[in-house]
C-alpha cells in the first residue's frame, strides 16, 4: 500500500463519551472484525490503565482497517495522568487524532490535557460530536465548547451516534480527507518508534512499533538506540533478531516487513519490558544504523516511593519473587531491600505516581496472594550532612539523619489550564502548596494558562484532585520535573504509644511543621483503631514533641467515632472490621492499619 493511502490516528475522549463503542463501530463497518464477534465481546480496543496494568486481558492496542484503497490504523491510549506518557508516546506514532465529545455533556476537563499533548506532537485534530441520538444532545453547545475551550474550528465537526451507527462512514471519509498521510523514506536507515509493549511469557516482550524511516524485516538484526545513553542498565542486551513481525487487525497478522508509515508488532526474544523501553527507537545493527533516535524517549522516572512490607514477615521471599516478575512486565517499577525496626523487612519501591502505586500494590495482593502494608509515600530528596560536601539521594524520609542536614527537594514545572473564573481559587491553592507563579496568560477566549514551579512532594499527593474540586472539574494540569532545590526542610517522625513508626516519617517545611504535625496526629487519631489501653500519638521534630493526641481505650462499638452517622462510612468501617486484621501492621503493642499510612496524604 502506498504511503499516501495510509492514515494513522488516536482517539482522544473523556471517559464515557463513547470511545470504545465508536472504535467497535469503525472495526465493524470496515469489516475488520465481524459484527457477531463484536456483539459477544464488545469493545475490542480498551486501554483502561488499571485493566492494562493488570493484564487481565491483553486487549488490542492498535487496529488496521481497510477503507477503500486506504489503510487506517487506530491506536488506543489511556486517559489518566499517571499514564500521560503513554498518550504522548502514542501521539508520536500517528499523524492525527479524533477528538470525541459527548453531545449531551460537551468538552470535559480531562480531555484538555490530552489535547495539549496531541497538539504538542503536531497532530491534526478532527472533532467528532457523538451521542447525537440522545434527547439531551446539544450539538451547538458542543460545537461552541470545542471552539472556545479547545480552539478548534468545529463548524464541520463530524456528528455521530456510535450506538446507532450514524455518521460512521462520514467519519471514515473525513479521516481520509482531512488527516494527513505519514511521511518518511524506505531508503533511509531504519527508525522505528516503540510506542507500547507487553510481556508474553512464551514469546518474550511484544513490541508495538511505528516505522518512520527504513524497512524492518523478519530476521533483521536490530538494536534499541536508547542503549547509547543509558547508564543504569548496563546489563541490557545490545542486539536482537526479529523473529516475528506483522500488522494488528486488531489480532496479529504476520507479514514479512513493515514500511515507513506502517504500524505493527514485532518480537525478538526480548526478556524484559525494560530492555527495550517504550519511547525507544529501533534501528539496524552495524553500518546501516540510523544516526539519531526519534524524539520522545525519556527514561521512565519513578517519582513516588514507598516501602512495601508483608503483614506476615515470612512472605518476604514471595514478595521479592513477585516484584521481580512484575518488573519483567512493567519496566517503570523500581525496588530495593528496605528494613526498619518497626516495619520489619520489605522493599522500597518506586512508582510513576500514586495511581501506579495503588495498582501495583493491588496486583501484588490479588495476583500473588500477598498481604501488604505500604508506608506513607514520599518523593526522593538530596541530603548533605554537616561536615560533608557530598549530596546523597534518599527516597526514604526515615533514613535522613536528625540534626543539621541540608535537604534539597525535587521541583516540578506545573501547567494548569482553567477557566478565567477559577484563576483566583487555583492560585490560592498553588500558593498554599508553596508554588511560585512563573507565568499567567490567556489562551483562547476565557481560558487561562498558569505556570508554577512547585515542590513535587506537594504535587504528587492530592494536588490533581484539589485542582478538580476547586474548578468544578474544569481545570487540567500537566507537569514535568525541573530539578532539585534546597529548602528549609526537616524530617518529622510519628511516635505511636511511645514507639517510632518509620513508615509514617515525612519531610516537612519548617514554616508549616507545627501545623502539619498537629494535623497529622489528629488524622491518625481518627484512623488508628482503639486498643485495650490508652495510646499516645505524637509528632516529633528534631527530638521535640510538637503535637500530641490520645486515643482512648477500646469500646465495643466500632462505629462510635463516625461523625454524624454517615451510613456509607459506617458500612465501610464495619466491612473493614469484618476483614479482621488484614492490612494491619503491628508496631510494638499497637496495630496500625494501612489507612493510617495513607491518611497523611489527603487534603491538609
Ligand atoms: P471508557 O471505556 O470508560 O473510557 O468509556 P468510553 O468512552 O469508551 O465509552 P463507551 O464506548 O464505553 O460508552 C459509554 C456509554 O455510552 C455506554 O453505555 C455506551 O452504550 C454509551 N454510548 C456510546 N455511544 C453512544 C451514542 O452514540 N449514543 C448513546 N445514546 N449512547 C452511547
Amino acid at each position: 500500500v502506498a504511503m499516501e493511502a495510509l492514515r494513522n490516528l488516536i482517539i482522544i475522549a473523556h471517559i464515557d463519551s463513547g470511545k470504545s463503542t465508536l472504535s467497535d463501530r469503525l472495526l465493524q463497518i470496515t469489516g475488520t472484525v465481524p459484527a457477531e464477534q463484536l456483539q459477544d465481546r464488545t469493545q475490542f480496543l480498551d486501554s483502561n490503565p488499571i485493566e492494562r496494568q493488570r493484564q487481565i486481558t491483553i486487549k488490542a492496542r492498535a487496529a488496521r482497517m481497510k477503507w477503500g484503497h486506504h489503510r487506517i490504523t487506530l491506536i488506543d491510549c489511556p486517559g489518566h495522568h499517571d499514564f500521560s506518557r503513554q498518550v504522548s508516546q502514542s501521539a508520536g506514532a500517528v499523524e492525527g487524532a479524533l477528538l470525541v465529545v459527548d453531545a449531551s455533556k460537551g468538552v470535559q476537563a480531562q480531555t484538555l490535557s490530552s489535547v495539549e499533548l496531541a497538539l504538542e506532537a503536531g497532530l491534526e485534530l478532527l472533532p467528532v460530536i457523538n451521542k447525537i441520538d440522545l434527547p439531551t444532545a446539544d450539538i451547538d453547545n458542543a460545537r461552541d465548547q470545542i471552539e472556545h475551550l479547545v480552539g478548534l474550528d468545529a463548524s464541520d465537526a463530524i456528528l455521530t451516534s456510535a450506538k446507532q451507527g450514524i455518521g460512521i462512514e462520514q467519519l471514515l471519509n473525513a479521516v481520509v480527507a482531512r488527516l494527513p498521510a505519514p511521511q518518511g523514506s524506505p531508503h533511509k536507515p531504519l527508525q522505528a518508534l516503540v510506542f507500547d509493549s507487553y510481556y508474553d511469557s512464551y514469546r518474550g516482550v511484544v513490541l508495538f512499533v511505528r516505522v518512520v524511516n527504513g524497512v524492518v524485516r523478519r530476521a533483521d538484526r536490530i538494536t534499541p538506540m536508547s542503549l547509547a545513553e543509558s547508564k543504569e542498565h548496563l546489563d541490557r542486551p545490545t542486539e536482537y533478531v526479529v523473529d516475528s513481525i506483522g500488522f494488528l487487525e486488531p489480532h496479529e497478522v504476520p507479514c514479512n516487513q513493515l514500511h515507513p508509515g506502517e504500524i505493527g508488532y514485532l518480537t525478538a526474544a526480548i526478556k524484559r519490558v525494560g530492555d527495550v523501553p517504550v519511547g525507544d527507537t529501533l534501528t539496524h545493527c552495524g553500518d546501516d544504523a540510523a544516526e539519531q533516535a526519534l524524539p520522545g524517549y525519556e527514561p521512565s522516572r519513578a517519582v513516588v516511593f514507598c516501602g512495601l512490607f508483608p503483614t506476615d514477615s515470612s512472605d518476604i521471599t514471595s514478595l521479592h519473587v513477585a516484584l521481580q516478575k512484575l518488573q519483567l512486565q512493567d519496566g517503570s517499577i523500581t525496588f530495593e531491600p528496605d528494613s526498619s525496626a518497626a516495619m520489619g523487612t520489605g522493599f522500597r519501591c518506586g512508582f510513576l505516581g500514586l495511581l501506579h502505586m495503588a495498582v501495583t500494590q493491588e496486583r501484588l495482593e490479588t495476583e500473588f496472594g500477598l498481604d501488604l502494608v505500604a508506608s506513607t509515600p514520599s518523593v526522593s530528596y538530596m541530603i548533605q550532612t554537616q561536615g560533608s560536601d557530598e549530596w546523597t539521594l534518599v527516597s526514604n524520609p526515615s533514613v535522613i539523619p536528625h540534626g543539621h542536614v541540608k535537604i534539597q527537594e525535587p521541583y516540578a514545572r506545573v501547567e494548569i489550564i482553567c477557566n478565567q473564573d477559577h484563576v483566583g481559587a487555583l492560585m490560592d491553592l498553588a500558593q498554599s502548596r508553596r508554588g511560585d507563579l512563573k507565568d499567567q496568560r490567556y489562551i483562547g477566549l476565557d481560558r487561562v494558562k498558569l505556570v508554577y514551579s512547585l515542590p513535587l512532594a506537594e504535587l504528587v499527593t492530592d494536588f490533581h484532585d484539589a485542582i478538580k474540586s476547586r474548578s468544578a472539574g474544569f481545570a487540567s494540569m500537566n507537569y514535568e520535573i525541573e530539578g532539585m532545590r534546597q529548602n528549609r526542610l526537616k524530617r518529622m517522625d510519628i511516635h505511636v504509644a511511645g514507639e517510632q513508626v518509620d513508615g509514617l516519617s515525612t519531610v516537612v517545611h519548617e514554616d508549616s511543621a507545627f501545623s502539619d504535625g498537629r494535623w497529622i496526629v489528629k488524622k491518625l487519631k481518627d484512623v488508628i483503631p482503639r486498643q485495650m489501653f490508652k495510646v499516645s500519638v505524637q509528632a516529633v521534630l528534631g527530638g521535640k514533641i510538637i503535637a500530641s493526641e490520645h486515643i482512648s481505650p477500646f469500646r465495643k462499638d466500632v462505629t462510635a467515632k463516625c461523625y454524624g452517622g454517615d451510613a456509607n462510612r459506617k458500612k465501610k468501617l464495619l466491612k473493614k472490621q469484618a476483614e479482621g486484621k488484614k492490612r494491619m501492621k503491628s508496631i510494638g503493642r499497637v496495630t496500625i492499619p494501612q489507612e493510617a499510612f495513607l491518611a497523611i496524604l489527603s487534603g491538609k
